[in-house]
């Protein structure tokens, strides 16, 4: 198929299925449930393996949060991938996957079809286009697996005997496989919802809890009226909670707490514990002069939040301790009052654990033929491309099985 810039007349060019019912069962090798970054590729992958694939998205359109995500341009993988970068109850599941398709993988598909992309910062690939380019690629390798894409399809059942039966809609399907693709809980105007979760519950699967992750946090009222005009306020920092440190920058909302750095620590805080922040990484602001200690620190800090930060820690001293705000500066302790929740959550954390699943292809051990990929089991990527990449790997696990 033709490489369009244009989602929807892409879709048409692909088996997009919108008759409003069938009058007799489709019958496939494997059904695809969810036509997000993985159910796509996936599909796509087993389709070229000459399966019969459907994918059933409940949605109008396929790919929705791909033409969202980074900021319209998609940040499609990393190209320094480890399992470090990912959380999971079980930090080695990942690695098999991820060792067998690579970011270097993933870049000559978008080689081949001629999308222009290019690195932005700390490893991270971004279309140089639109995140469009991507959606556009994903549907032309559908297209190119003869998958059936149906959309505006529900799901009303899923059974299984021999083979799966799913009822959808439309009318009852039925495949030897059954892959669920369906994400997390983030952004639900996007499409997200709990199915897969159920679905998993369903066969007697555990879900290690789920909880929104990459996600802004608030602060309490106190901290609000301390902080709270610091708003569009972005600074380098390093946000630590236990182990784990981020270098990156903060942005100070009128709720609290946003930027890559806290994003990226999000993932780790527990409500209820404190977040430690070095706001002047790698500075010395303990020797300045006393009675300089405000225009030095607005030589090292955004203007405003120096003379924030001294209005309140200089408290009513005519003179500030300048030993004491270096101290402060660098180990500022904040207890978050909690996180803006999955309406502004990029990933969802948790998921189907990663014990009831085969590494090698994200089958369910005690159910053959139910696969799992994607965000909806328990592997949750940092911010900057790993989550897209976790995606493309686990559906790439899974094609190779079906
Ligand atoms: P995804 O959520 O993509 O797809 C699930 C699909 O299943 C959806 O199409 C949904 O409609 C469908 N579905 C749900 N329930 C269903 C049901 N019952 N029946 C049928 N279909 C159903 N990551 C990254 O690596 N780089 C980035 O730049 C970004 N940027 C970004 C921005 C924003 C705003 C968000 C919210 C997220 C990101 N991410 C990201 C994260 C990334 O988008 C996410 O991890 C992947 O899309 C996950 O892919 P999945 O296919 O698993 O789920």
């Amino acid at each position: 198929a033709a490489c369009s810039t244009n989602g929807h007349s892409q879709i048409r060019q692909i088996r997009l299925i919108t008759r409003p019912s069938y009058h007799r069962r489709l019958t496939y090798d494997a059904i695809v449930l969810g036509g997000g970054a993985a159910g796509l590729f996936c599909a796509a992958q087993a389709g070229r393996r000459g399966r019969k694939v459907a994918l059933i998205e409940h949605s109008d359109r396929p790919g929705r949060k791909i033409l969202i995500s980074g900021g319209g341009r998609a940040n499609f993988t990393n190209l320094r991938v480890d399992a470090r970068n990912f959380l999971s109850a079980n930090p080695h599941f990942a690695k098999s996957a991820l060792a067998r398709f690579t970011p270097q993988n993933f870049v000559e598909l978008l080689r081949e079809h001629r999308i222009p992309y290019h690195e932005k910062t700390l490893g991270q690939l971004f279309c140089d286009r639109s995140a469009q380019d991507l959606l556009t690629m994903l549907l032309t390798e559908c297209s190119a697996g003869h998958v059936d894409l149906h959309t505006s399809t529900k799901v009303t059942a899923v059974t299984r005997d021999t083979r799966f039966r799913v009822e959808t809609s439309r009318g009852p399907m039925d495949s030897a496989a059954l892959v669920v693709a369906t994400g997390g809980l983030s952004i639900p105007k996007t499409g997200a919802t709990a199915f897969g979760y159920d679905l998993a519950r369903q066969f007697g699967l555990a879900i290690e809890p789920t909880f929104p992750a990459l996600v802004p946090l608030t602060f309490t009222k106190a901290d609000t009226a301390r902080w709270g005009e610091l708003s569009g306020v972005s600074t380098e920092v390093i946000a630590s909670h236990g182990k784990q440190h981020f270098r990156e920058k903060m942005l100070y909302t009128h709720r609290g707490l946003s930027g890559p750095a806290i994003l990226q620590i999000s993932s780790y805080w527990k409500p209820g514990t404190p977040l430690n922040l070095d706001l002047l990484p790698g500075v010395d602001f303990s020797t300045a002069p006393p009675h300089e200690a405000r225009k030095q620190l607005s030589l090292k800090l955004p203007q405003r939040m120096a003379e924030r930060w001294l209005d309140v820690e200089s408290f009513t001293q005519p003179v500030p301790s300048v030993k004491k705000i270096d101290t402060r500066l660098h180990q500022w302790s904040v207890v978050p009052a909690g996180t803006e929740g999955f309406d502004k959550a990029e990933v969802t954390g948790g998921g189907v654990s990663t014990n009831e699943l085969s590494s090698q292809t994200m089958e369910a051990r005690q159910v053959p033929g139910l696969f799992f990929i994607g965000e909806v089991v328990d592997v949750t990527g940092w911010l900057g491309g790993y989550n897209f990449q976790w995606a493309w790997a686990s559906a790439y696990a899974a094609a190779q099985a079906l």
